[in-house]
């Protein structure tokens, strides 16, 4: 029997663009989107969203809302665990964070970041780390942040079955070797920029996360690549777009970055929320009789 013979019709079916609601008796997916489709959105010219989540319940309102890709950013680091830096998440908790987000998506591409430290010694490191995220999280691909000594790894990667996202551009797990978080890609090193990026595809990557590089760099990249793009902070060119969903939904309180837009105010409408339910637990008007057994 050839593949296409016994592919079940949910695996053959073309994802053909968000559908928010769109959903199937509980636990099936009624088309799962998968790296053939972003191909195709490139293939196209169309564009893909993707936003970081970290939990169950966040996954399925992502997920309902058409988001095609779901990343478990080891930005958890930062969002979930309040540290400065990506540096200290460690694989055991991306794979708690990894399996929530699983456990929330019906439709989405589920990608997890390789944290830090898990994979750059070796390829043999990179695959084993690859392979402990999608078996024991069930995440569909894995993020790697890359530059030119990491195409070894990647291949290896690949050659294991594991979709592999490249990061290039500004990696924060480099901040510190990088100098802080700086544009990339500008003068002389847009050359190397764009060396690394097709390696990383010549390795065999699906597609290329590009953070913080100048717009024009990046349409030139895009142009030079057969896979999709993923920008952040790298203009408007790229395939599909990524941010962190605290940021573009308000709950971070902090300062933002230049390239993240500001959909809601989910701080302000939690903040006030609370207080309502403070002042009424204050009063004794919560709980009322409709909430009393
Ligand atoms: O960790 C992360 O959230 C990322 C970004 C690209 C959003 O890598």
């Amino acid at each position: 029997m050839s593949p296409a013979e016994s592919s079940t019709p949910e695996q053959s079916a073309p994802y053909s663009g968000p559908s928010a609601g769109e959903t199937g008796p509980a636990g099936l997916n009624p088309k799962r989107v998968r790296t053939v489709h972003l191909q195709r959105f490139k293939d196209e010219g169309r564009r893909f969203s993707m936003l970081t989540a970290y939990d169950a319940m966040m996954a399925e309102v992502l997920d309902d809302a058409g988001v095609e890709v779901l990343l478990i950013g080891d930005s958890a680091a930062n969002v979930m665990q309040g540290r400065a830096s990506t540096l200290s998440i460690t694989v055991e908790e991306m794979i708690i964070y990894a399996s929530s987000v699983v456990n929330g998506a019906r439709r989405a591409l589920v990608v997890a970041d390789l944290p830090f430290g898990s994979y750059e010694a070796s390829p043999e490191q990179a695959v084993a780390s690859g392979v402990r995220l999608m078996k024991e999280a069930g995440v569909h691909a894995v993020k790697v942040e890359a530059d030119a000594t990491l195409v070894p790894h990647v291949r290896a990667m690949v050659s294991a079955g594991i979709p592999v996202m490249a990061h290039i551009g500004f990696t924060p797990q480099s901040e510190h070797a990088l100098g802080g978080y700086r544009v990339q890609g500008r003068g002389e090193a847009k050359q190397r920029l764009m060396e690394t990026a097709e390696a990383l595809v010549e390795a065999g990557a699906f597609s290329l996360l590009v953070e913080m590089v100048p717009a024009e760099v990046m349409a030139e990249l895009d142009a030079a690549v057969p896979v999709p793009t993923v920008g952040i902070g790298a203009g408007a060119s790229a395939t599909g777009q990524v941010l962190v969903w605290q940021d573009m939904l308000g709950l971070n309180g902090g300062r933002l970055p230049r390239f993240v837009k500001q959909y809601a105010d989910l701080r302000g409408i939690i903040t006030e929320a609370v207080g309502r339910f403070r002042d009424d637990v204050a009063s004794g008007a919560f709980p009322a009789e409709e909430h009393t057994f």
